[in-house]
């Protein structure tokens, strides 16, 4: 792996009270309900209750985390605006920071995440793995969906000193649109009342500043781990299908493939990749189980795919 740069200047500051709190974790973050059924598909069986024995997503399992997660979100609702996903895109977009294969940033990523995700004991790339190793069983010829799963939370690499050390706010959590008016299934929507966007009249009709059906591709989202993985795998040509692109890019984007809202911002390709959104997103929740992966038995399938769909070293 080779570091190319230091630091980046961003023009905020990285540290505050909540980037420092290591009791935040993505999954919490990354919606904010409790999943009450699994929902059974393919022969997926999905377990009910996670390794501490709670329900996934459970918010009332811990006052206090939720507290937390409180926090985390009026942060990120605050300092989301469509300026700041603008410049941060134009930034990581440059590709400068780091050259890695997709194998090394798995293997950075298990240094970058804390392990208090309180759905998850194990290291990240286990979690990559149980997801991408469930939905090969029930969807064994959709090779491109393993690599997939495999690879959609590397984005958050952004955590890491050699990306800028982002805030987890400017990283992780459910994602929402820019310049159009904020939905209400957006959680812990009243904190948006403070962002700076929600004085902008051009921003607040139904459509903002977007034409109805100009796809979601048209659309600014607040910037995180998915929007940045997508980039990256699109600048450094992946062969993947559009489905996948979709399926990294707005897998946290809950307001959309939970509440079905933005639908008028949809187009005809965002409907059909919606559908995998949807499949995929019940492993990446479920599959965060106490599975264990034999990473070394696995990791030469994975290998295949990762040469078969990216090159080998790439800019991130
Ligand atoms: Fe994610
Ligand atoms: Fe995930």
């Amino acid at each position: 792996m080779t570091i190319l740069i230091e630091q980046p200047d961003l023009g905020f500051q990285v540290q505050d009270k909540v980037t420092n709190d290591h009791t935040i974790h993505e999954l919490v973050l990354d919606g904010g309900f409790a999943v009450s059924k699994p929902v059974p598909n393919a022969g997926f069986e999905a377990p009910e209750i996670n390794s501490f024995g709670h329900s996934f997503r459970d918010y009332d399992a811990e006052s206090e985390r939720q507290k937390t997660v409180e926090e985390f979100y009026r942060l990120n609702h605050i300092n989301q605006t469509y300026d700041f996903v603008k410049r941060m895109r134009e930034e990581y977009g440059k590709l400068d920071k780091v050259e890695m294969s997709i194998w090394e940033c798995c293997e950075l990523l298990n240094d970058v995440v804390d392990d208090s995700d309180p759905d998850l004991d194990e290291p990240q790339i286990e979690h990559l793995l149980q997801t991408a190793e469930a939905i090969r069983k029930d969807f064994p010829n959709e090779d491109w969906l393993h690599l997939t799963a495999l690879i959609h939370d590397l984005g958050k690499v952004l955590l890491h000193p050699s990306f800028g050390g982002l805030p987890q706010w400017a990283v992780v959590g459910d994602t929402f649109p820019l310049g159009c008016a904020f939905d209400e299934s957006i959680v812990h929507h009243k904190y948006l009342k403070e962002n700076p966007d929600s004085k902008n009249p051009a921003f607040k009709t139904k459509n903002g500043i977007y034409a109805e059906g100009c796809g979601l591709n048209n659309v600014m989202i607040s910037w995180g781990h998915d929007d940045y993985m997508y980039l990256v795998a699109k600048e450094n040509g992946t062969t993947l299908p559009s489905a996948a692109l979709f399926v990294i890019r707005y897998h946290s984007f809950y307001p959309l493939h939970k509440s079905g809202a933005y639908k008028h911002l949809m187009n005809e390709e965002d409907v059909e990749n919606l559908k995998w959104l949807k499949i995929f997103n019940k492993y990446d929740l479920y599959s965060k189980s106490k599975v264990r992966i034999d990473v070394e038995k696995v990791k030469p399938y994975y290998l295949s795919l990762i040469d078969k769909y990216f090159p080998t070293k790439l800019r991130w």
